[in-house]
């Protein structure tokens, strides 16, 4: 899980070299970390069509295996777990970039095994609960790269 955060903030650290290397001759010799940090700018928001159709289908079949039997069918949330649609999703995670969700998922859920998914799975979970929250899919589907994720925001919609 390192290595691949690592290799998405290299990749982010060089594309902030470049653009900032032609306004005021380049961050040499700032930690990368910072770079990485002054980055994080999100591009788009969820309301931009960021997942596919396909890819929520595949994070339904995840999501069914893996996170229902506690957040219940239609992400509710219950007895055992919180709710991750509807207001619920709304009042945790407005205003926050999708990589923080990722983050969240991969690192504590399942609760029963945490991080036993693979990217792919994750991101496609995230999918479906964008999709569950009514968010509406696109062309492209949602990169599994945390990096990649926090370009993107989540807001309510209108
Ligand atoms: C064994 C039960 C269980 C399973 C399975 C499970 N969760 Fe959870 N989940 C919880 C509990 C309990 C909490 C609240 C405690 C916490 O925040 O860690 C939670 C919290 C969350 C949160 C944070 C709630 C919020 O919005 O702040 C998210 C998001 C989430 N789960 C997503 C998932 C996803 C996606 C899966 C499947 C990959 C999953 N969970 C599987 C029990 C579970």
């Amino acid at each position: 899980m390192k290595r691949l955060v690592v290799v998405g903030s290299v990749g982010l650290a060089l594309a902030c070299a470049t653009v900032s290397g032609l306004a005021t001759g380049g961050p040499v010799g700032e930690p990368a970390g910072a770079v990485v940090v002054a980055a994080q700018e999100t591009s788009s928001t969820i309301l931009d069509g960021v997942f596919t159709s396909a890819q929520a289908r595949r994070g339904r079949l995840v999501y069914g295996q893996n996170c229902g039997s506690c957040h219940g069918p239609e992400l509710k949330g219950g007895e055992m777990a919180p709710g991750i649609a509807g207001s619920d999703f709304i009042v945790f995670w407005t205003e926050l970039p999708v990589g923080s969700m990722f983050e969240r998922i991969k690192t504590t859920m399942p609760e029963d095994g945490p991080g036993r998914l693979t990217d792919e799975e994750y991101t496609d979970v995230l999918a479906y609960i964008l999709d569950s929250n009514s968010y509406p899919a696109g062309e492209t589907e949602l990169p599994a790269n945390k990096a990649e994720l926090d370009k993107i925001m989540i807001v309510a919609a209108e």
